[in-house]
């Protein structure tokens, strides 16, 4: 007899992955597919939040067949998401009102500026964040105000909002009736985690605030969905009716836990002391410190979010530094550029030169995010000379990543006053050796990268396990971290500097670009 499984969805900005996870937190099987998406107008990005339901019920579909476990065997669902991506829909239809706006999406830049000149402090001091059209609020804000018809529904209860981890969650309890929120149709519910994405929570009351929503375009409380803890014991609910019978043989599966990617990376890197700190390297990286139990305020331009929370009206806290592309720039050399085939062959072309020839490159497609927050800040590459070849701006892409890492590093340093001994890696480009080594060189701290390296599915899996006493606590779950490969930095502290002095003099150069 198995000790039975937790069942992982990883909803994220190019996909969606299922993972079976067993009592070691080791991958069973896992199944993966990706989305479309969209691109309306320069700087919009939209999904298709029906698609994103399909390909969820897909890769769950995938994910058991032939896996030889019995779907009555998994004791409970955990969800992660892209966040601050946010949609609105009608709960008697489950169809969506507008295509979900997704984060990287620039269009409310105008609400933006106008909040940042009349709210900036009311704003940072109750949500933590520094506003920007990164978040949720001004999205919501945008349709309210955009797609005929909406904010009448909206106030008449014809609508609802949530980010991805709502969407999925209403999806998967639909027309159930053990949930939290059944006039809802569905468990209406978020994370305080997600919640604490979307510029409208108060993250020390740990609810939404009404004065936040009255300033972000008056966005009727009543549409927000009910913040739960990350993991939690009362469940969000179980599957619905429909979705027990079409993908668990009929088996009314529980859903116990929910939390954004990034912070359920830092889950999954066993990320649970105060000062334990990790970045993901996907399409943009994400460096998230443990605080502990009292926020840090930034005053350097990181992000005060909330980390995840396992009790009712509690939670730990994060400093957060949100570098918006840093894989994406990968992608450029291959779709935009042409200049390789596959992302992977950016390693092999980057080693083949011991350095970029003075060459860097600022990939500041859609702005900066932290530590510089500008809007208008755009690529840049600079040092160009006649020998300057392919192989010197695949470093200098390689290379980005690593400083981008470092600007948020540093201010980490400063804000929480202690060194870094040890940067946990994850995510797609961490697979890259020449990175980490960089990374570690032009930090100087040991980076070290783990053995199960699907790390936000697997935090995702823990928080709901912890819920249904799968696993029973958080000490328990620290024996199964393990580190595959570890980078010891190896430059001189002399080279180190220079190579670090001249990426911010590019920096320099790239912040204001576009404004008008
Ligand atoms: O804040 C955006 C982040 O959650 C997106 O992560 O991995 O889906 O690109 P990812």
């Amino acid at each position: 007899m198995s000790d039975g499984y937790i069942l992982s969805i990883d909803q994220g900005t190019t996909g969606t992955r299922a993972i079976l996870f067993n009592h070691e937190g080791l991958p069973v099987k896992m199944a993966y597919r990706e989305h479309r998406q969209i691109y309306p107008r320069p700087g919009w990005v939209e999904h298709d939040p029906l698609e994103i339901w399909v390909n969820t019920r897909y890769v769950i579909k995938q994910v058991l067949e032939g896996s030889g476990v019995n779907p009555g065997e998994i004791k409970a669902i955990g969800v992660t998401n892209q966040r601050e991506t946010i949609l609105l829909w009608d709960p008697e239809t489950g169809n969506p009102v507008y295509n979900a706006i997704v984060w990287q999406d620039r269009r409310t830049a105008r609400e933006v500026e106008y909040l940042k000149s009349k709210y900036i402090d009311l704003i940072c001091s109750k949500t933590g964040l520094i506003p920007d059209s990164y978040f949720s609020s001004t999205k919501i804000w945008w349709i309210l105000d955009h797609v005929p018809g909406v904010r009448e529904k909206a106030v008449s209860g014809r609508v609802i909002a949530g980010t991805i981890d709502t969407w999925i969650i209403w999806n998967l309890t639909r027309n159930s009736r053990d949930v939290l929120t059944p006039e809802k149709k569905g468990a209406h519910v978020t994370d305080y985690s997600n919640a604490s994405r979307t510029m409208l929570f108060d993250i020390q009351r740990i609810d939404w605030d009404r004065e936040l929503l009255e300033v972000q375009g008056r966005i009727p409380l009543e549409i927000l969905p009910l913040p739960r803890p990350s993991s939690d014991k009362s469940l969000y609910g179980y599957v619905g009716p429909e979705i027990a019978d079409e993908l668990f043989h009929g088996y009314r599966v529980p859903i116990a836990g929910a939390v954004g990617d990034q912070q359920a990376a830092l889950f999954g890197q066993a990320g649970f002391e105060q000062g334990d700190i990790k970045c993901t390297y996907g399409t943009g990286n994400f460096i998230l410190v443990n605080t502990g139990a009292t926020p840090v305020f930034s005053k350097h331009g990181l992000i005060t979010t909330i980390y995840y929370s396992i009790e009712p009206g509690k939670a730990v806290y994060a400093l957060e530094g949100s570098i918006f592309v840093t894989g994406a720039a990968i992608q450029w050399l291959r779709d935009g550029l042409k200049i390789i085939e596959v992302s992977a062959e950016v390693n092999p072309l980057a080693e083949s030169v011991s350095d970029t020839g003075g060459v860097y490159f600022v990939p500041a497609f859609t702005g900066l995010g932290a530590p510089y927050w500008d809007q208008y800040a755009r690529g840049l590459i600079i040092g160009i000379t006649r020998g300057t070849e392919r192989k010197h701006l695949a470093r200098a892409v390689l290379e980005s990543i690593a400083y981008l890492t470092r600007d948020v590093v540093e201010i980490v340093k400063l804000e929480t006053g202690s060194e870094i001994k040890v940067l946990k890696a994850d995510g797609g480009a961490s697979r890259s050796d020449f990175l980490m080594q960089f990374q570690a060189d032009i930090l100087n701290t040991k980076v070290v990268r783990p053995m199960v390296y699907e790390t936000t599915s697997l935090g995702a899996a823990y928080l709901a396990g912890l819920a249904v006493d799968y696993w029973r606590s958080i000490d328990e779950l620290r024996r199964y971290w393990r580190a595959e490969k570890e980078f010891i930095p190896r430059i001189s502290e002399e080279v180190r500097e220079r190579l670090y002095k001249g990426w911010k003099e590019a920096v320099k150069r790239a912040l204001g670009w576009a404004r008008e």
